[in-house]
């Protein structure tokens, strides 16, 4: 603009009458003045080059101001308010009443003293729940009649973490829920000093899972580390912990069905209790299966009654995109035993770590998807789970669904798809999905 106006005045002066630019002005002074002009010109003229200049660079760090929006807004966001509002998202993605904000606060009090730090300082301890450290993981799982339920894994971090505060403070947490939620702590008592010894080891101590159906109470159950005593304890502390809660033949079946291989290739990975108002809940105890193949799994799941010969192969098929041998993250099994079962379990599931046989999450979400449809499930109600957890998009990262399940038996049959938060990290997709 100025540069414009500098110009029509000087084509004002150079096309003005003769006399009157003489009238006007000594030849002196025209100089002087026509010095001033081009020097006026000039200095206006790097002027506007510099503001050009400058709106250019602020174009380019229009991104860059992106990125820093998001730093700030996890600077000062805390894991709590970050996974509250990711659980409030997913519930209503699902269908949930909107009002009820009974599982954000619960889910609040589960994270403990860890949920207040902002997303931006890394985690004080490197909970495996998650690949990236984060303490929770959503799951939403469907039975026959399509009707989803939430569930969200947690593990309780204390203020100053080790196994021993976090065991102390989930301890706490399970006398406040069962005072207010009025479930038994027999089945707690009865194995409790198996499990939560005074030195615990490996890769944790107990863990909860939050239960949420659409109109309910929420339910609650605990996970147990068989390996907490080391990993050549595990076996007996699984028969020990059976035998306690009245399963006394459950062991062998297990053993027979998931743990034939040789050289530690099938672990105890958990051992669970349900916590209900009933005196005789829900035990669960599961198997990792290192490096196996289909068969491995398809062989356990038959411990279990009326499970159909090759429906655990073409799960397989399905969700990890072949027979295997599973050579990165294990499948795993679970065995669930329910009062009345004797040496069988009731109830058989099989875990499949998704995320290490695909390339990223669009690979993921399609093998969820034609699991959906197999099981006449609607996979609508996937793309807005995805929607209300994911921050990036599918072909970003690996890993927003970390598992797949599939569940049969008397309870409840049906399939579950794992939902990672991803609050401090996400996986880069990989170059290849390994054959398998
Ligand atoms: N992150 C661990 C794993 O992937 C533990 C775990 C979390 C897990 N959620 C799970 C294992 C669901 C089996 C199924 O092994």
């Amino acid at each position: 603009m100025a540069t414009a106006d500098l110009a029509s005045t000087r084509r004002t002066w150079d096309s003005a009458p003769r006399d009157l630019r003489a009238a006007f002005a000594t030849a002196e002074c025209g100089q002087a003045f026509s010095e001033f002009h081009q020097h006026l010109f000039e200095s206006l003229g790097s002027r506007r080059d510099l503001l050009e200049g400058l709106a250019s660079a602020a174009g380019d760090s229009a991104n860059a101001y992106e990125d820093t929006e998001v730093i700030m807004i996890m600077a000062i966001t805390s894991l709590r308010d970050y996974t509250g509002a990711r659980l409030g998202a997913l519930c209503r993605a699902v269908g949930f009443p909107g009002s009820n904000d009974e599982p954000i606060r619960l889910l609040h009090e589960l994270l403990g003293p860890m949920g207040a730090r902002p997303l931006l300082e890394p985690p004080q301890w490197e909970s495996d729940v998650a690949d990236d450290k984060t303490p929770i993981e959503f799951s939403v799982a469907f039975d026959e009649n399509g009707s989803p339920t939430i569930r969200i894994l947690v593990e309780p971090v204390a203020a100053q973490p080790s196994h021993r505060a976090n065991m102390e403070l989930s301890k706490q947490l399970l006398h406040s829920l069962s005072d207010r939620f009025g479930f038994s702590l027999d089945q707690f008592h009865a194995v409790s000093d198996l499990f939560l010894p005074e030195e615990p080891q490996g890769k944790f101590a107990f863990w909860y899972s939050l239960v949420l159906r659409p109109n309910g109470p929420p339910a609650f159950k605990l996970y147990f580390n068989p390996e907490i005593r080391g990993h050549c304890r595990a076996p007996r502390l699984v028969q020990e912990g059976f035998d306690r809660l009245g399963f006394r033949d459950a062991y062998d079946t297990v053993v027979k069905h998931g743990g034939r291989r040789e050289h530690h290739l099938d672990r105890f990975s958990f051992f669970s209790i349900d916590l209900h108002q009933r005196v005789h809940p829900r035990v669960k105890v599961y198997l990792s299966h290192h490096a196996a193949e289909a068969a491995s799994v398809e062989w356990a799941a038959q411990a279990t009654d009326g499970v159909k010969p090759g429906q655990v192969e073409q799960f397989c098929r399905l969700a990890g995109g072949g027979t295997g041998p599973f050579t990165r993250r294990p499948l795993i099994s679970s065995f669930a035993f329910v009062e009345g079962d004797t040496d069988r379990p009731s109830g058989y599931t099989v875990y499949l770590p998704v995320r290490d046989y695909v390339t990223d999450d669009e690979a993921a979400r399609a093998r969820a998807i034609a699991l959906m449809r197999q099981h006449d499930l609607d996979p609508a109600v996937l793309d807005r789970a995805l929607n209300a957890v994911a921050r990036r998009s599918l072909a970003e990262g690996v890993g927003l669904i970390p598992h797949l399940s599939l569940r049969l038996g008397r309870s409840r049959p049906g399939i579950t798809i794992y939902l990672s938060v991803e609050a401090y990290e996400v996986a880069p997709p990989r170059a290849s999905a390994l054959a398998s």
